[in-house]
């Protein structure tokens, strides 16, 4: 039977805390999308619906209230003051938030988690539901890291991802961010779209470096379950183009001066998305907002690590907002550890395992032999990494737990 987690976890050298803030609308939903996002609608003339471009002033409101409630309820919920490392609010489209929600929001977060100049606080932003007031809204709130989600410069790809941008409004995005004051900006996009070809793969990747943003993720097109995509699956290109697509973008950004430092996550030098290598380290963070994840640390009665969720639906989050609270069993916090650690191109340190999992080298040692066998990791004294093709093939290398 598996035990619960009673390991000494080391919290003492890093007892800072990320905050995780979720918007859960979009202008619509994109067919390949299985985030906790949903379409806006407004309603007209009696019960009929009508998509609309930004959200009702009452209903954007009472969210950030209950945003900023929740935030108080998770800080009571700490067992002693931590400091705030980066803020991330994510979606859904936190873009489509008004001038006087972001100023609510943020007045709201200073209150009680104070922010630094120095912390990192990005905001995700949809080209379509965006401009330049919005982007000098969040700028002078303390946001200082924009992320875009732009996917592709082509129009018909766009189109065919239900994206309510073309690739000009995309342009515009990026250059009315950089306007707006954001020197810190990082690229979203994807590749292995339906039909796309080598060549198509590499001009979208010329044209997102051709924009010089400081951060690049570049995302392998996966199909989800609970996805349009899913039920009505479009023709995506096979294994061998995936290959090559994947094996000529590598190179491309290397060469364009983008170092990869986690499967999808391309920086310049010292650009580095700190919120998400906070994920990636094992770190702890509050997770606020409809469907909210969170992972929190603590040391008493008996040290554990307690796992967060929040409800997903917003009209219920809004209604009546649940926090349910997992406790990690041993087995688990060993595997969450490597799911996260091995995303990083640098792996882990055999200390950073023990500090935060609580299991020794020793009890690695079998996982590490099986998949060294396989050419999917490498290690030595000091550290764990994932091989390039580890990196590729990073599910089978989790199988080997
Ligand atoms: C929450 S979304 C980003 C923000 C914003 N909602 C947007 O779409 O512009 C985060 C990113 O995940 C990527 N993504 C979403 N679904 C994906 C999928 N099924 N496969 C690969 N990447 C995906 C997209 O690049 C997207 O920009
Ligand atoms: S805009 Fe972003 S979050 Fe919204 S449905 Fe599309 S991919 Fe998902």
């Amino acid at each position: 039977m598996a035990k619960l987690a009673t390991k000494p976890y080391a919290l003492g050298s890093n007892d800072s805390i990320a905050l995780y803030i979720h918007i859960p609308w979009c202008i619509r939903k994109c067919p390949y999308c299985d985030f906790n996002s949903h379409a806006i609608r407004q309603p007209v003339a009696s019960t009929i619906q009508a998509v609309s471009t930004s959200l009702d002033p009452e209903l954007e409101t009472a969210y950030v209230q209950r945003l900023l409630n929740d935030l108080d309820n998770e800080i009571s919920h700490l067992e002693r003051p931590r400091k705030l490392s980066s803020i991330f609010i994510g979606g859904g489209t936190p873009s489509l938030l008004s001038e006087s929600a972001i100023n609510q929001l943020f007045t709201g977060i200073n209150k009680v988690l104070p922010l630094e100049t120095d912390t990192e606080c990005t905001v995700e932003a949809n080209p379509g539901s965006s401009d330049i007031n919005c982007f000098r809204a969040f700028h002078s709130a303390g946001v200082n890291r924009l992320s875009l989600g732009i996917q592709s410069f082509s129009d018909a790809a766009l189109k065919q991802l239900g994206r309510v941008h073309n690739q000009a409004a995309a342009r515009k995005a990026f250059t009315a961010a950089r306007s707006a004051g954001f020197e810190n900006i990082n690229v979203d996009l994807m590749h292995g779209l339906p039909g796309q070809t080598i060549d198509a793969a590499m001009h979208d990747l010329d044209q997102a470096i051709a924009l010089n943003s400081e951060h690049l993720s570049w995302y392998q097109l996966t199909i989800e379950p609970n996805t349009l995509f899913y039920s009505n699956r479009p023709d995506l290109p096979d294994e061998d183009e995936l290959w090559d697509i994947y094996r000529s973008g590598l190179e491309q950004l290397e060469q364009a001066g983008f170092q990869r430092y986690e499967i999808s996550a391309f920086k310049k030098p010292g650009r580095a998305c700190s919120h998400n290598l906070n994920y990636w380290r094992f770190g702890d963070y509050v997770g606020i907002g409809a469907g909210a994840h969170g992972k929190i640390s603590f040391q008493n009665p008996v040290p554990g690590i307690h796992r967060t969720l929040k409800t997903r639906q917003p009209s219920d989050y809004l209604a009546s907002p649940k926090r349910l609270v997992n406790l990690l069993l041993e087995n688990d916090v060993m595997l969450e550890f490597l799911m996260n650690a091995l995303r990083l191109v640098e792996g882990f340190s055999l200390s950073t395992f023990t500090n935060a999992t609580g299991f020794s080298a020793t009890d690695l040692q079998p996982f590490l032999n099986r998949s060294k066998a396989r050419g999917l990791l490498e290690f030595d004294q000091q550290g764990v990494k994932a091989t390039p093709l580890g990196l590729r093939y990073l599910d089978d290398l989790l199988l080997m737990v």
